[in-house]
């Protein structure tokens, strides 16, 4: 198949690699000349496991392309993806300028009988709107459902495929492409497709705010959050994913689409209580963290360094688009502290909001020179078993803030170290 993705960011990237790597012929076009110049010099915008490896394998056999020519990039294909971002307005809700502006533009390029196939995450009814736009094309919506940090291996490996469209003749298409993937292909109406999309990532939302909740309960009455965890997820009607405590979801999809869905539900006359709690939960877990640190060290934090271990919002990512590392850096310097950087990948997105008001380290321990503390904010697999011998000798007081619940509190505490993490109290 030829297949045109518009919007080479985190999934159109991804898209468009696995599409070329399964033996089609793909285009990858993006507004941004920047990125285009890169990838088409090498460089690869966002770091994901065999990302590279993969993208110079399928430029070499000249199936796939990079471009900014959106125009050539249409015409030359049977199926146009769309994957631009769908931001977050100042009201909540979703941003669909960059949807329309591409569906607009395609539109006045008279496509007849195309397959147009929409990824961005985007409110209930868009789709029938694009395709009352588009009518000489098929617009099916099939929503993505990738994770940063393991992309490729979600791509090619999907638990579902969701196809909104009742075109026929569209979804078998779609059907053949992606019954390479996945066997369990699931067709439905495409505002079902919308609210699947929006369902699926609030509900994991609400997972992650659900646990923080207990936790802080843990905290003030004793008990072990970790305890509780491996309690309630060896029954499988709840699960094992998302129960982790910590300083929540970040990122550049959770916290959008809860408020997305927030804003849709309020113009559908709906009160949207849980989803409402699960943001404001959300953003308890910065401020309960950063009160551990003022009540340790006072609200005056000038003449304070800490170092920081962990900035994206999650591991195995350079993304740092909402993360937790942001609000409490921002608060910390607020409070006149000094703060010291380590991350394995997204120093330099850091860099890009911080620049020169914080320090950066080029390995973990090198961080912890002159702190007073070190807070763990993300959970990267280098910083689970480190040297703590190495660490209480570098920093100016053996304080660990852990917001990722990474380490065992009784060996910490053994080895004299005070350890605050998220669960479980200070003095148990
Ligand atoms: N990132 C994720 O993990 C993820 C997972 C599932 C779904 N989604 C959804 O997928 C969509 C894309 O997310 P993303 O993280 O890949 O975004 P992104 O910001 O990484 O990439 C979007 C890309 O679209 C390009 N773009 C914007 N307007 C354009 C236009 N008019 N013409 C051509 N290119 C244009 C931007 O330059 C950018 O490169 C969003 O709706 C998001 O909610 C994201």
């Amino acid at each position: 198949m030829k297949i045109t993705i518009i919007g080479t960011g985190y999934v159109g990237l991804t898209t468009g690699v696995c599409l070329s790597d399964a033996g089609h012929q793909v285009i990858c076009a993006d507004s941004d000349i920047d990125k285009i110049n890169s990838l088409n010099n090498g460089v690869i915008p966002i770091y994901e496991y065999g990302l590279e490896d993969i993208i110079n394998r399928n430029i070499k056999i000249s199936r796939l392309f990079f471009t900014n020519d959106i125009k050539m990039a249409v015409e030359k294909s049977d199926i146009i993806y769309i994957t631009v971002d769908t931001p977050q307005n100042e009201d909540g809700s979703a941003n669909l300028r960059n949807v329309y502006g591409v569906v607009e533009y395609i539109s006045g390029l008279l496509l007849k009988n195309k397959i147009v196939v929409l990824k961005s995450t985007v409110p209930v009814g868009t789709t029938d709107k694009i395709q009352n736009i588009l009518k000489g094309c098929s617009v099916v919506y099939n929503p993505e459902f990738l994770r940063q940090g393991s992309a490729l291996n979600d791509f090619m490996h999907p638990e579902r495929i969701i196809l909104g469209s009742n075109s026929v003749d569209a979804v078998n298409v779609l059907k053949e492409i992606y019954g390479k993937f996945c066997k369990n292909i699931i067709v439905m109406d495409s505002k079902s497709a919308e609210i699947t999309k929006y369902a699926a990532n609030t509900f994991l939302s609400a997972k992650i705010s659900f646990m923080n909740e207990i936790a802080q309960i843990c905290e003030k009455s004793g008990a072990n959050i970790e305890m509780v965890k491996e309690g309630i997820s060896a029954d499988s009607r709840i699960g094992e994913g998302f129960l982790s405590a910590g300083l929540g979801y970040g990122g550049s999809c959770f916290p959008k689409d809860v408020n997305a869905l927030i804003y849709t539900a309020s113009e559908l006359g709906v009160s949207a209580d849980i989803l409402k709690a699960v943001n404001k939960r959300n953003k308890l877990q910065i401020t309960l963290f950063l009160q551990k640190i003022t009540d340790r060290f006072g609200t005056d934090l000038s003449g304070k360094t800490f170092a920081i271990w962990g900035l994206s919002y999650k591991p195995n990512t350079n993304d740092t688009r909402n993360a937790p590392s942001v609000a409490v850096i921002n608060d910390l310097i607020e409070k006149g502290a000094k703060i010291t950087v380590y991350d394995p990948r997204a120093v330099d997105n850091i860099k890009k909001i911080f620049g020169s008001k914080i320090n950066y380290a080029s390995n973990m321990y090198d961080a912890l020179n002159y702190a007073d503390a070190l807070l763990l904010i993300t959970e990267w697999n280098e910083f689970k078993n480190p040297d703590f011998e190495i660490i209480k000798s570098k920093l100016n007081y053996p304080v660990i803030f852990d917001g990722r619940n990474l380490y065992i509190k009784n060996n910490l505490n053994n080895i004299g170290f005070e350890y605050y993490c998220v669960g479980k109290a200070v003095n148990s």
